[in-house]
């Protein structure tokens, strides 16, 4: 019987391992779990319908620049969107989401993201392989070529510490609700949502780079102490970047989820204003 290939010592048929571990299920969860999160917020955003209930607005349309007129239930008010409704020129073949604006500079972070690249490369390409899994170190050239876009990450981080700030407005925010201070169960859904991306976010190895892991001396300035002091910080959840990757995407999905329901009726929010 004719041996398998070898490659680097590795079996190189299909899905041929020298693990006998169940080496498998994590990228297979991590592929369940990107296809179910993103998917679900993918036709969220594109609906950008029951997006809203007053002073709630889910993440998936948050901030607007523009909302839909009319035809949207439940959608953000016109009054609420930065420069109120659809303009003329909007193409009529697009569904009229805010979404198509700062909410995906989201999509471009959590796309690029170190932690995420690792996780759908693995959970889809196989590539680079988890360590003895098949032989196909041969075929991943490092992020060359057309993956060299990843390398645009260090400038999606722009986009969202500005996406980051207006979840926070959009979540304080919700302490009000017609010029009246109070409470509901959404305040808080939204506020947990906009802790965890901040988790998430100060987690994130540009921005670690940026506040101070360009420097080469953490003593050579005045600016020393607080420098090294956000450095450790960030370095604290940097170390539990997946963990804070997976708990942001779910809570994003979970709040949308919770706004959608009490948007339609289906469930009553508690609150201090009702
Ligand atoms: S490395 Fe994950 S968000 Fe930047």
């Amino acid at each position: 019987m004719a041996q398998p290939i070898q490659l680097g010592g590795h079996p190189n048929t299909f899905a041929s391992t020298t693990r006998n571990d169940t080496w498998w299920i994590g990228p297979l969860a991590t592929a369940a779990g990107l296809i179910l999160f993103f998917g679900y917020l993918t036709v969220r955003a594109m609906q950008a319908t029951y997006v809203w209930f007053d002073p709630y607005i889910s993440p998936a349309v948050a901030p607007s620049v523009f909302t839909p007129a009319a035809g949207y239930p439940g959608s953000v008010p016109v009054e609420h969107a930065w420069f109120g409704a659809f303009p003329a020129w909007w193409p009529s073949f697009l569904p009229q989401s805010p979404a198509f604006f700062l909410p995906g500079l989201a999509i471009a972070f959590r796309a690029t993201c170190y932690y995420y690249r690792k996780a759908y490369y693995r959970a889809f390409a196989s590539s680079p392989p988890g360590c003895a899994v098949r032989g196909h170190a041969r075929s991943y050239g490092g992020e060359t070529r057309v993956l060299l876009f990843q390398n645009l990450h260090r400038y999606t981080l722009y986009g969202a510490l500005l996406l980051l700030v207006c979840l926070w407005y959009e979540g304080l925010g919700a302490f009000f609700k017609h010029g009246q201070f109070g409470i509901g169960v959404g305040t808080v859904v939204m506020l947990i949502n906009a802790t965890l991306l901040s988790g998430y976010t100060f987690g994130c190895h540009s921005w670690r780079h940026l506040i101070a892991g360009r420097k080469d001396c953490f003593t050579c300035d005045g600016k020393a102490s607080v420098r090294y002091g956000t450095f450790q910080a960030s370095s604290w959840f940097n170390g539990r970047h997946m963990l804070f990757a997976w708990l942001s995407l779910f809570w994003v999905a979970f709040t949308d989820l919770y706004i959608q329901l009490v948007s339609r009726g289906v469930i009553t929010d508690l609150n201090t204003w009702s």
